[in-house]
């Protein structure tokens, strides 16, 4: 009887040693922290921990580190439908093992969805514009603002049917290459969580017009009575208003005007006719568009002696 009382107290010796070692197994990271599309955030225990998981804490601060929730959890999951709509959080997730030692915490900072009723369409969008300068702005109504992580901004040149598409977290954009009487489609998207988005918000917008850079002679061939002038004016990609005139203003002697009808074509010979043998003529060469008249150019010719 002695005897087998001895052997049964060693064996349960040996226990205690063996689980008193166990306690001094702290858990390691969780990995795989996520948010799902249903406003779970998930993780897993790695292949390689060497402690046996029990269970899970998740502490939720607030960003200026204000703890306000410790959530004990059996399952590598939690909702969070219950806490304050687009509010910022920081979730942290740590291990604990069976011997109820809690591991290092690792962290995600979350905006939390908005509710269903959420107005997210934006109030507006629109396109403020003086000479130099062109932004895009847009908003949302106050109360739901914090719930966009970022917006989607898509620009649709309608001339080329380029389209840019910018993500920010701002509620503007400069548009720094709107070319003068370019036509656009602007459209806006808020940006929720991982995949919810609210109505896309389009306008249409054609930019300011601008009178066209002073025409550049290229070209320059004279007679006695005849002069050709090849003018070259500023490129379609960069004013697209359209022109409508060439002037050769030679006041008093003579003021032509010529009408423009290609808008592609940049680059055009104009033959002038009927002048005077050896005379000096001064002319003012001006291009007219959408916009107003363009600055001359400003040429000297010397017609040869017949
Ligand atoms: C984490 O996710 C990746 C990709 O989904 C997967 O391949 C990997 O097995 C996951 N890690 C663990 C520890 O489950
Ligand atoms: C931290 O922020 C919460 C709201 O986000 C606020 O209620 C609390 O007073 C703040 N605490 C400190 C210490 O600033
Ligand atoms: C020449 O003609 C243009 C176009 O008709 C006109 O705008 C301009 O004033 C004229 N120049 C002069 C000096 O009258």
């Amino acid at each position: 009887m002695d005897s087998y009382g001895i052997f049964f107290l060693v064996l349960f010796a040996l226990g205690g040693v063996h689980l008193s070692k166990q306690e001094v197994c702290e858990p390691g990271y969780v990995t795989n922290l996520t948010l799902n599309q249903d406003y779970t955030l998930s993780w897993e225990t790695p292949p390689d921990e060497t402690c046996e998981i029990q269970s899970y804490i998740v502490f939720i601060t607030t960003l200026n580190g204000t703890l306000q929730y410790a959530l004990p959890t059996m399952r590598p999951a939690i909702q969070f439908h219950t806490l304050p709509e687009c509010t910022s959080y920081i979730f942290r997730v740590h291990q604990v093992s069976t011997d109820n030692v809690q591991g290092l915490g690792w962290s995600v900072q979350l905006v939390t969805p908005p509710t269903s009723d959420a107005n997210l369409q934006l109030q507006y969008v629109r396109i403020s514009q003086t000479e130099t300068h062109a932004r895009l702005e847009w908003s949302l109504e106050e109360e739901w603002a914090s719930c966009a992580s970022r917006y989607r901004v898509v620009i649709i040149d309608e001339d080329t049917n380029d389209a840019t598409d910018i993500y920010t977290q701002a509620t503007f954009v400069n548009l720094n290459s709107v070319v003068p009487c370019g036509r656009y489609t602007v459209g806006v998207v808020a940006l929720f969580t991982l995949v919810e988005q609210g109505p896309i918000f389009t306008i249409q917008h054609t930019s300011l017009g601008r009178v066209t850079n002073v025409p550049q002679v290229t070209d320059l061939q004279i007679g006695s009575t005849s002069a050709t002038i090849t003018v070259e004016l500023e490129e379609y990609s960069r004013n697209r208003c359209a022109l409508s005139n060439l002037i050769f203003d030679a006041s008093p002697s003579f003021n032509l005007t010529y009408t423009i009808q290609n808008q592609a074509n940049r680059v055009l010979p104009v033959t002038i006719t009927n002048l005077v043998p050896n005379t000096l003529y001064y002319l003012r060469i001006s291009a007219v568009n959408t916009a107003g008249s363009s600055n001359p150019f400003l040429l000297a010719i010397q017609t040869r002696e017949s």
